[in-house]
């Protein structure tokens, strides 16, 4: 059985990631439709900026039939007002059969999932995790490679604050025999209790601050960009001079390219600045712009098994 909502990437086990990346592969992509969700209101309600999650998500939801209503600026909408996400939750429950929901607190996601009886994906809250990607980043992983264990990988930058790589390395806790080297300066580093995790349930993690030092060892180099926006000082306000001498602590250029192993592949969520410059966009191993046009079929994929639709 499918978990009810979408909210970690430790919801989901092996076997249902398996059967969602097999049913990726049989979803539409661009210029093709199904019908299986005809019938159906999809509701992306999205209170920090977005691009690839909410457009993927409202275009997977169109290809399978859904009509789909959204919020992408919460400022429009009665949160501005001081609305409660209890609240939110309550009336979109009323007017759509699934919740895709983004929100800047941690912890927010499972507060609206837990006063309603529709499906509820976490489409990121704070700094906590973004599970979709997590899927579609493995998905790709697997795509590229043919298996996710086995896999030796680094997560680069902000390990901290970026939501991604919490939940790309809970999400490889369901694979066996994986290899994480976590690469950070030491003001973003990820948190202990996330690598205490991975520890506790088998992953082998390196961590350290130096690039160059793991790229002859790895196989898939995940980078992030600095998250500007979490970068703040004690009463909340944005702390440009952390984050200017934070934001270039990493490029994915010229040396970093060749030390990187010929059949290794570079990720990166995206949105990207400076952390991988165009020039590398023609390396064959960047892959960072198909892997996000997997958020296309692999939330189909999530939108069909969420909505017991997929037979
Ligand atoms: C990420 C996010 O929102 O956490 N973006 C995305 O959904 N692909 C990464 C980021 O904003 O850095």
């Amino acid at each position: 059985m499918f978990p009810e909502h979408l909210l970690s990437a430790l919801d989901l086990t092996r076997g249902q990631m398996e059967s969602l990346f097999e049913l990726t592969d049989r979803m539409p992509r661009k210029g093709a439709k199904l019908d299986i969700l005809v019938g159906l209101t999809i509701l992306p309600f999205f209170c920090e900026p977005s691009t690839r999650t909410l457009l993927s998500f409202v275009a997977a939801a169109q290809r399978l039939g859904a009509d789909v209503a959204w919020v992408a600026d919460a400022k429009a909408s009665s949160v501005a007002k001081g609305e409660s996400i209890e609240d939110t939750a309550r009336i979109v429950e009323g007017l759509a059969d699934l919740l895709i929901f983004r929100h800047p607190e941690t912890g927010s996601v499972a507060r609206a999932a837990a006063m309603v009886h529709i499906p509820v994906i976490n489409a990121g809250d704070g700094t906590n995790e973004h599970p979709s990607q997590t899927l579609l980043d493995l998905y790709t992983i697997r795509e590229r490679r043919g298996r996710i264990d086995g896999l030796r990988i680094a997560m680069v930058g902000d390990l901290r604050f970026g939501r991604t790589p919490h939940s790309l390395g809970l999400g490889l806790t369901r694979f066996d025999d994986v290899e994480v080297f976590l690469v950070a300066p030491p003001e973003l580093a990820a948190p202990k209790d996330f690598v205490a995790t991975l520890v506790d349930r088998g992953i082998r993690v390196h961590q350290t601050k130096v690039l160059r030092k793991v790229l002859p060892h790895i196989e898939a180099l995940y980078v992030t960009r600095v998250q500007e926006e979490r970068i703040t000082d004690a009463k909340g306000k944005p702390d440009v001079e952390r984050y200017e001498r934070l934001k270039d602590c990493y490029c994915v250029d010229g040396p970093c390219l060749e030390a990187l192993e010929p059949d290794a592949f570079i990720m990166h969520p995206l949105p990207r600045r400076d952390e991988i410059p165009r020039e590398t966009d023609k390396d064959p191993r960047a892959i960072y712009i198909p892997q996000a046009w997997n958020g296309l079929p692999v939330r189909e994929a999530i939108l069909a098994t969420m909505l017991n639709r997929t037979s």
